[in-house]
């Protein structure tokens, strides 16, 4: 097996210099690198300071699950960012967020990944990866933005809910792979598609890839928010990240990312 250490110099080691990562907070236990993260925004930590742990006590997911977070095998990272934007841009970070998941583990170590969307990363059908962001705004500007990232890197066992569900790198390529290369390279993916989406403020240069790599396009999606429930065609995304439904009565719907969960209508996808 390929050495695994994970601390912040081994990921500065793989990253170099640049904006993003340009702290790197490491801890071996946390409750959970989100609520780290935003204690250090609250601190004044600026854009681009990054938090990681291997392990997280309170590791939390969207719509308000637990994600675990066992010791000494993923990768749980949480980036913040500061960008001068209105509050409603902040949920299509995610989806920059999960594309450069994709294309990180496209490159390095080569796998066929796609995206669920809005930020589910998916291997063979599989969730490897999941994202959540949450944000700290004024009336009209957002103050921070933490993105929480966790990769299933070397775990190889998962808890029985989510066993049929879940892969992660190391059972689809048979191989341990440094946890710290897989780091870096995210957040190398991240800073370009980053500089890209800051010069619209939204996902009018990276939606073509965006919806290359999505998994449900072109597949009959059912899309469950609260008090709403909707199936129909999914064909793409637009400008806002927003999903666009294509309805039985061909009329196409955006759906906003928030608090929506989006399944294939047999199943996780
Ligand atoms: C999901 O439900 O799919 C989102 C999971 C996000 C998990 C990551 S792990 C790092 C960061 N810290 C957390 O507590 N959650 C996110």
């Amino acid at each position: 097996m390929k050495t695994d250490t994970l601390n912040a110099g081994e990921i500065k080691r793989y990253l170099g210099s640049g904006e993003i990562g340009c702290q790197i907070y490491f801890a071996q236990e946390t409750d959970s690198t989100n609520i780290w993260a935003k204690r250090l925004a609250e601190d004044g930590a600026p854009s681009g300071t990054l938090v990681c742990a291997d392990m997280q006590t309170a590791g939390r997911g969207r719509r308000g699950r637990s994600w675990s977070s066992p010791k000494g095998s993923s990768l749980y990272l949480s980036l913040l960012l500061r960008p001068d934007l209105p509050p409603q841009n902040a949920s299509s970070l995610t989806l920059v967020m999960g594309m450069s998941v994709a294309e990180a583990l496209r490159k390095d170590p080569g796998l066929d990944v796609r995206i669920k969307w809005p930020n589910d990363i998916v291997i063979s059908g599989r969730k490897v990866c999941g994202i959540l962001t949450e944000m700290s705004a004024a009336m009209t500007k957002i103050e921070y933005v933490i993105i929480g990232v966790g990769i299933n890197v070397n775990l190889t066992e998962f808890p029985d809910e989510i066993r049929d569900m879940a892969t992660s790198v190391a059972l689809e390529t048979g191989e341990q792979i440094p946890r710290a290369r897989i780091a870096a390279q995210v957040l190398k993916c991240f800073e370009k598609n980053y500089k890209e989406y800051l010069k619209t403020g939204d996902m009018t240069g990276l939606r073509e890839t965006y919806d290359a790599m999505m998994i449900n396009c072109g597949k009959q999606v059912k899309v469950i928010s609260p008090g709403h429930e909707m199936t129909g065609t999914a064909v793409g995304t637009n400008e806002k990240g927003e999903l666009l439904v294509r309805k039985e009565d061909g009329t196409v719907e955006a759906v906003y990312a928030g608090e929506v969960s989006v399944r294939g209508i047999y199943g996780y996808v």
